[in-house]
């Protein structure tokens, strides 16, 4: 279970995340949604160790993990997709994949993410930069998949996607979860993405949380205005 409690995060003198607690139990999945400019990457750049925390605790299977280093981070569980995929776009889609084994547990491509993602085996060889934006955000899955985590975190994986698309993505998460038994933290704007996904739903606003409620019981139209501008 990941569990974040009291969370501080600032670039320099200026607090972007405040206060923030949430868990995620094992194979769960919650969504952190917020506009632009909230505080959602800040957040999960904590998370994985691309950013310090001023205080707060953040802790994966009881073992607090806020002052490792980010490959210690993913050696004990977490993965990590940032916002905009952030591919090899001249490098191929095997090579793509296999950049993420430098802290993985595995020397070549592993079976279950080919099996997982039969369009990657097909486009193995082609370069990354030439797949379709949503064959991209699968690419930059699978890259995350191979350190084999607990938890799979996720920034906008629908930014720049077009709607059919983002019902795949949303496919391949509910697959995570239920064949690989992946938890999942996923920040979107995209309201119905994250409703698709996760059983909880949590909204960031200037970096706090101000509303947390399982998808059963958002009160979606409250949810709504705190997305739209
Ligand atoms: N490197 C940085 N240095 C200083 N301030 C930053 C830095 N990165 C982000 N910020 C500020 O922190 C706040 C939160 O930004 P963040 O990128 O976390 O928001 P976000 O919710 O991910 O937005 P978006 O939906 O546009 O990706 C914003 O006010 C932003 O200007
Ligand atoms: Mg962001």
């Amino acid at each position: 279970m990941l569990k974040v409690t009291n969370l501080n995060v600032s670039y320099g003198d200026s607090r972007v995340i405040h206060d923030v607690s949430f868990s995620v139990e094992d194979n769960a999945a919650v969504a952190i949604v917020g506009r632009n400019g909230m505080g959602k990457s800040t957040l999960l750049k904590s998370l994985i160790g691309m950013i310090p925390v001023a205080s707060g605790s953040i802790s994966l299977d009881g073992h607090e993990i806020s002052t490792l280093a980010s490959f210690r981070r993913v050696q004990a569980g977490m993965a990590y997709v940032p916002q905009g995929r952030m591919i090899f776009p001249l490098l191929s889609v095997e090579e793509n994949i296999l950049s993420g084994l430098e802290t993985g547990r595995y020397e070549a491509v592993p079976n279950f993410i080919y099996e997982f993602f039969p369009v990657l085996k097909e486009m193995s060889g082609r370069k990354a930069g030439n797949l379709s934006g949503g064959q991209q955000q699968q690419l930059a899955i699978a890259r995350a998949l191979v350190s084999k985590p607990s938890v799979l975190v996720l920034d906008e994986p629908t930014e720049g996607i077009q709607p059919s698309i983002i019902k795949e993505i949303a496919q391949s998460l509910n697959r995570l979860r239920k064949e690989l038994g992946i938890a999942v933290l996923v920040s979107e704007q995209v309201l119905s993405f994250a409703l698709e996904v996760a059983d909880d739903i949590l909204v960031l606003d200037l970096g706090r949380i101000v509303r947390s409620a399982s998808k059963g019981a958002v009160d979606i139209d409250e949810v709504r205005s705190y997305l739209t501008v």
